[in-house]
């Protein structure tokens, strides 16, 4: 059985990272959505808040499930008996970002790291970017699930107080 690690913050999902974990189902037996949970990084979403999001919108694919990790990709991997990791490429900036890592990583334990390109759609989302312009008043609509978008206008408006 294939299986593949699809890490990430996700602080909150976007479209951008729901078009790799459904390209990483079809290309994988199963796909386990890793939830980052690095106590030390500030979030806007709690890591319960995070893992149960990526659970809503992946609930559609059957082969995907959702856990949170702390400590090393490397050692989740081993955990869950996956053969790769999946990441997605926006543009050659991820690329000097990832590749490292992605080496690092076979370094640490052979795990091997597959790039998907981004869908041009979503080639500029990141959750960081999301967050500044719909804290500042912009329009995401369209650029993550409706139910986020909710959930995301209600906390900044919680946060501005
Ligand atoms: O959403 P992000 O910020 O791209 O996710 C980063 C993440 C969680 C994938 C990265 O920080 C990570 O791999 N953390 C686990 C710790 C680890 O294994 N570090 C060594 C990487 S070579």
């Amino acid at each position: 059985m294939s299986r593949a690690v699809c890490p990430g913050t996700f602080d909150p999902v976007t479209h951008g990272h729901l078009d790799v974990v459904t390209r990483a189902a079809r290309l994988f037996d199963e796909v386990v959505v890793a939830v980052g949970v690095n106590a030390s990084k500030s979030r806007l979403f709690s890591d319960q808040e995070r893992v149960a999001m990526l659970e809503r919108a992946c609930a559609d694919l059957p082969n995907v499930r959702v856990v949170a990790f702390a400590g090393l990709l490397t050692d989740l991997c081993a955990e869950h008996d996956a053969q790769a990791l999946v990441k997605g490429l926006r543009g050659p900036g991820d690329y000097e970002y990832e590749a490292q890592m992605a080496r690092m990583n076979a370094h640490q334990s052979g795990v091997d790291t597959v790039f998907l390109p981004t869908d041009p759609r979503w080639s500029f989302v990141a959750s960081s970017l999301v967050k500044e312009v719909a804290g500042l008043g912009g329009d995401v609509r369209g650029l993550l699930p409706d139910f986020v978008l909710e959930a995301l206008t209600a906390r900044l408006a919680e946060r501005a107080g």
